[in-house]
């Protein structure tokens, strides 16, 4: 394998994250330093299915550092998944001579990846870029930093409100199968619950740790994980409505502003370590692995090994949360 790449390509697929755009950066700018071509496919594997390919040069890659989102565009194609899907997309790869592909996603992605490599033996590599910080394998992925700093920088905001009105705050955070980015936001924030999906919501049990610590007199902030098994943070204000009379309570969606927004200095380093990482080891051979990062070293793992669920997530974390909770 060492030496047959003579070109690669490079898709970012799934939900954005803020420093794919660094990633890319270092990908291009590692591989055209080692003379291996790069063209970039828009779209994910929707553009690799229409062929949408773009040649990426330093200058495609210059200024990007810093930008949120993706410059390639993003999607979650429903097309890819059909044997029909992917044969248009090998037949593009084919015809534009790509040898090998560098996949920024979360695990959808790289599942997508390990089918085409198998159905066109093409080496694949992926790289962890998600939000949810839910990728079994590595301890951080791809923008979940910002990501956390954004949810903080927000919830701090809701406080001052919160506090100010003496009221009850359901504040809602991504992460429809993971509750890390809501379990280490609530510590950071200093939430005075949290709700995960990995734990399950006893509604007049929660409503007594908020009387608890309220006492009808202070604030409060609980931060609901979309995915909880209560319902979102709508959902679960209502069902505490019943036991909290005389309580203020509103609620929030903090929805996609914590998709967006400039990369954390921890994710531009992460994404550069990891997109360089891969070519890297493309070039020494590699396929079917996913770029890691355990105790601050890269690592490559096989893609599909081990479980996904409660990924990074640790519960150890929910008690120390719980023994912070204000009960004097
Ligand atoms: O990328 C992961 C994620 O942000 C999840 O936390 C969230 O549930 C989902 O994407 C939302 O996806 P979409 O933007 O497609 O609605």
């Amino acid at each position: 394998m060492m030496n047959a790449i003579k070109k690669i390509g490079v898709l970012t697929s799934g939900g954005d994250a803020p420093g794919m755009n660094a990633c890319i950066r270092a990908v291009v700018k590692y591989a055209l330093a080692n003379d291996i071509a790069v063209l970039g496919i828009q779209d994910g594997y929707q553009g690799l299915i229409e062929g949408r390919f773009q040649p990426l040069s330093y200058l495609e890659v210059n200024n990007i550092i810093h930008l949120g989102g993706t410059i390639l565009g993003t999607a979650r194609s429903k097309d890819f998944l059909t044997s029909a899907g992917r044969q248009k997309a090998i037949a593009h790869l084919v015809k534009n001579e790509v040898d090998a592909l560098v996949l920024i996603g979360g695990d959808g992605t790289f599942a997508g990846g390990t089918v085409l490599s198998s159905e066109m033996n093409i080496p694949v590599i992926g790289i962890p870029g998600t939000i949810d910080n839910d990728i079994a394998g590595t301890q951080y992925t791809i923008g979940y930093d910002t990501c956390l700093n954004t949810v903080i920088d927000a919830v701090d905001k809701i406080r001052d409100t919160a506090s100010s009105h003496h009221r009850v705050f359901f504040v809602e955070v991504m992460g429809r199968n993971s509750g890390y980015i809501a379990l280490n936001a609530a510590i950071a924030s200093g939430a005075e619950n949290v709700l995960l999906p990995e734990s399950h919501t006893d509604i007049e049990k929660l409503a007594s740790a908020i009387k608890t610590q309220n006492r009808g007199v202070r604030s409060s902030i609980i931060i609901v994980a979309e995915g909880d098994d209560g319902g979102g943070a709508h959902e679960i204000m209502e069902k505490v409505r019943p036991f909290l009379e005389g309580y203020d309570l509103r609620h929030s969606v903090l929805g996609h502003i914590q998709r967006g927004g400039r990369p954390s200095a921890h994710d531009r380093i992460l994404a550069t370590r990891m997109g360089a990482f891969a070519v890297k080891s493309l070039l020494k051979g590699e396929s079917n692995v996913m770029v890691g990062i355990q105790n601050d070293e890269l690592l490559l793992q096989k893609i599909g090994e081990g479980s996904t669920s409660n990924a990074g997530l640790s519960l150890s974390r929910l008690d120390l949360l719980q023994s912070m909770l204000t009960k004097g």
